[in-house]
């Protein structure tokens, strides 16, 4: 059970744990990976929220988004999951099933198909709308 909040009250918190680095999970048909993300930022766009991830195109992530039409940010703001953000942020998932191998769990998000990783305090779940080559 998640409590909805809005993105103007925790827009500094976000920013502030993105330099520390966030999980970006992305689902595409069976595949499901989750990569380190530091580059995002937050706003207001076409009357809609935005959040707006730069993904790599050498990313297996890359791989994934461009076929996906959600994602989802998981951010634990508590100083927990340091060594497994490490872990995704330098391996890829082309290579390991980065879940086994932090040992993160997934949890259905609320209103999108990509599920968040248990165990952080605030989650974006991401309908994509717009992409654009970086
Ligand atoms: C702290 C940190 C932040 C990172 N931020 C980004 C980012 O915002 N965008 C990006 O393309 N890569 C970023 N990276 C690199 C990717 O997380 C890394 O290349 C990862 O292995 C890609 O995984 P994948 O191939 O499974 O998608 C970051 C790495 C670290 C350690």
């Amino acid at each position: 059970m998640y409590k909805n909040i809005s993105i103007e009250d925790v827009a500094g918190k976000l920013v502030e744990q993105l330099k520390n680095g966030a999980f970006l999970t992305v689902k595409s048909q069976d595949k499901v990976n989750t990569m380190t993300i530091a580059w995002g930022t937050v706003g207001y766009i076409w009357q809609k929220y935005i959040f707006i991830a730069l993904v790599r195109q050498s990313r297996y992530t890359f791989e994934l988004i461009e076929r996906a039409t959600s994602f989802t940010v998981s951010l634990p703001l508590k100083g927990q999951l340091k060594e497994a953000l490490s872990f995704c942020g330098t391996k890829s998932g082309r290579e390991v099933d980065k879940f086994d191998k932090c040992g993160l769990s997934l949890l259905p998000a609320e209103k999108v198909d990509t599920p968040v990783i248990d165990g952080c305090d605030l989650y974006l779940e991401c309908q994509i709308i717009y992409k654009l080559p970086m």
